[in-house]
């Protein structure tokens, strides 16, 4: 009877939104979020009111987004297969559990979303939304609806007195999800692996080659528990840290990622990513950690890591799994505090440089020089040791 829509005021969830009114009969509820994709909201406002919506839920969510999903991942340097750092996955726990909250608030007994029946989102947002509500009912318009073309999408709208921009008559040349931490854009136009990506497809990122600067960049990021807190001696809330570090990564070009991955859904696709403060982010916390994290306690959490990337790729973030990886995690960074000091240069952010009043590094016992607290006559004995069942491999069978 009443369903909570997550709507961004585009083309494609509005034209969702009124076939849930004549599909269903039912009363739609939008919700559109602020998760600093760099859109304006009021036009969803606008364009709700005019589909003739009553409740319209529209929300600033970038602070929550950071603080309670993108650092607690970050935690964990997290990356899946060896490089993409999440930026969609990340977001997708937040939207679902916000449109299980309006559910409750408004008597709404399901939910509706526009991601497709080929992806890992309706994976996501789904999970999401049975961990959170095992009875709501879940409407995916992709995998039921007989829109089947571009044409048959325009022709709906068209039925349906909802507006078409110019640029949207066509085909879109790739689908794009963007949020604070990164935009993607895969599909369609970058199909094939082998065509690199024209550069107007990357719409943050200056181009690293011919547009950064030619002098280097030195910023400090500061950082408490693990999490950046300040940059350049200025404390930030965690939305506005992760801004400023996506305005210096986009000057230098940094972040920028051509991936082929698999999807939870079994098969391969090629995505361009830009996640230009992410970057610089992951480079500065394993710059504290290397020098405030213990090495069992550091090579832990990193064996852990590649599993929790995948727990969080495949939408399982509201999983026990992933509390129990997370309280591991965090409890890791209690000492991960201190200043990092990094360069920033026509793509690529490099530490050159860390200090920590929790530090673990010693330069009394690392030094080249004369020393009184490492009795270098140990380490004979230490070898002998470790190499005794060398030894015995190699001699079976000598004899
Ligand atoms: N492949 C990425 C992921 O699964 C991004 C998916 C969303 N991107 C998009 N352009 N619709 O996290
Ligand atoms: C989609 O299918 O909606 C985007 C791609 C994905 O979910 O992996």
């Amino acid at each position: 009877k009443k369903v909570v829509l997550a709507y961004s005021g585009g083309l494609d969830t509005s034209i969702i939104l009124k076939w849930l009114q004549v599909t269903y009969n039912c009363e739609v509820v939008t919700f559109t979020a602020d998760l600093g994709q760099g859109e304006e909201l009021e036009p969803a406002r606008k364009k709700a009111e005019m589909l003739g919506i009553k409740d319209i839920f529209i929300e600033d969510l970038r602070e929550e987004f950071v603080k309670d999903y993108v650092f607690p991942m970050f935690r964990a340097n997290t990356v899946y297969e060896g490089q993409y750092l999440l930026g969609t996955s990340i977001a997708r726990p937040l939207i679902a559990k916000r449109q299980i909250e309006i559910a409750a608030e408004t008597g709404a007994d399901a939910v509706c979303h526009g991601a497709t029946g080929k992806g890992n989102d309706q994976v996501r947002f789904e999970l999401g939304y049975y961990a959170l509500n095992p009875g709501i009912k879940v409407i995916a318009p992709w995998r039921e609806w007989d829109l089947h073309s571009r044409t048959d999408l325009i022709n709906f709208a068209e039925q349906h007195q909802i507006p078409v921009p110019k640029d949207k008559r066509g085909e879109s040349p790739f689908s794009v999800d963007a949020n604070l931490l990164h935009t993607s854009s895969e599909g369609k136009a970058l199909e094939d692996p082998w065509v690199a990506a024209e550069e107007y497809v990357y719409a943050r990122t200056d181009d690293p080659v011919t547009q950064a600067p030619n002098e280097p960049e030195y910023i400090e990021v500061e950082f408490e528990k693990g999490d950046a807190v300040a940059i350049n001696g200025v404390s930030l809330s965690p939305a506005m840290l992760l801004t400023k570090l996506n305005e210096l990564g986009k000057k230098h070009g940094i972040g920028r990622l051509d991936l082929l991955e698999n999807r939870f859904v079994g098969m391969k696709s090629r995505g361009i990513y830009e996640t230009p403060g992410g970057t610089i982010l992951l480079a500065a916390h394993r710059g504290i950690e290397q020098i405030t994290l213990d090495k069992g306690a550091m090579h832990l959490k990193d064996e852990i890591m590649p599993k929790y990337a995948e727990v969080l790729y495949n939408g399982f973030w509201f999983s026990p799994e992933r509390e129990m990886m997370q309280a591991l995690i965090d409890k890791s960074q209690e000492f991960v505090a201190g200043t990092v000091r990094l360069m920033l240069y026509k793509g690529s952010a490099n530490v050159v440089g860390r200090k920590s009043p929790y530090s673990l590094y010693s330069m009394e016992h690392v030094t080249f020089e004369e020393d009184s607290v490492y009795d270098q006559k140990d380490a004979a004995g230490f070898i002998k040791l470790n190499a005794l069942r060398l030894k015995l491999l190699k001699r079976r069978g000598q004899h």
